[in-house]
């Protein structure tokens, strides 16, 4: 049994300003401080806004906070004409050290292709640092094709882009349980968890498949998150809405097993 250190990310997506975003990090770190948190324990990461990411980064170094930074986005190209874009170097000189890529909001709201969804993990690996690649189903889906079958195939569509010993996080959200408080259950969660590291033995190994987190992302609250990490598939969660509350968040951060 390969031991996985838990991740717990909160996708802030466009919430905060970058002083509130400082305000929420300073009262996480005090809220973790008094309950005396080990981060060796549960890696905790956070993704702002890119117009909050230089704040952020400021404060966790002054502060030597061991939390991760994460961005909501890349773009898939490495620099020139592209209008309103943020590259993967630009993201590496503020320390960031995770990309979500593929997030359902993008794939529907920005008509993200699997292919887009790749280019953007591998640019963020080239960049130094490590994509979290978002797949999910929507409830047509599942009616259709059950849990599994669409994530895997945008995890294994990603994948085709990667080099092969590129470190990654799996992110499985379907996209019927984001924001809707209507969690996947941890069976079901675990169902497509176990489907998911599949893939990853088939296309990478046993050593990497044994190695990556793959987190449930879906209306995950302080009152469900301990189920879904008791599964032996998953490894953290993905949070939304329940992140941008500083009480919420840190009770997650500090599940129980
Ligand atoms: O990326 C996390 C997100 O999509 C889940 O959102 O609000 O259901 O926790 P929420």
């Amino acid at each position: 049994v390969v031991a996985r250190t838990p991740l717990i990310a909160g996708n802030w997506k466009m919430n905060f300003d970058h002083l509130q975003a400082i305000a929420f990090v300073q009262k996480l770190a005090w809220s973790l401080k008094d309950a005396q948190h080990n981060y060796a324990d549960v890696e905790v990461a956070v993704f702002p806004p890119f117009t909050d990411l230089r704040s952020v980064q400021t404060l966790l170094a002054a502060d030597k906070l061991p939390v991760a930074l994460g961005a909501q986005d890349v773009s898939p190209e490495a620099a020139g004409a592209f209008t309103g874009d943020v590259s993967a170097a630009m993201l590496g000189k503020l320390d960031v050290r995770y990309v979500l890529v593929g997030h359902s909001e993008r794939r529907a709201g920005h008509n993200e292709s699997d292919d887009t969804v790749g280019l953007k993990a591998r640019a963020a690996v080239a960049g130094g640092m490590v994509p979290v690649i978002c797949v999910g189903e929507t409830a047509e889906d599942l009616e259709t094709h059950g849990a599994a079958a669409i994530p895997v195939a945008q995890l294994t569509a990603a994948l085709a882009h990667l080099p092969a010993d590129a470190e990654i996080v799996v992110a499985y959200e379907p996209v019927w349980a984001i924001g809707s408080g209507e969690p996947a259950t941890p069976e079901q969660a675990e169902e497509v968890g176990k489907a998911l590291r599949e893939v990853l033995r088939t296309e990478r190994g046993d050593a990497i498949a044994d190695a990556t987190r793959v987190l449930y992302g879906g209306s995950v609250a302080s009152q469900n998150v301990a189920s879904y990490l008791k599964q032996p598939n998953l490894d953290g969660a993905l949070v939304g809405g329940a992140s941008l509350k500083v009480d919420e968040f840190s009770r997650i951060v500090q599940f129980k097993k």
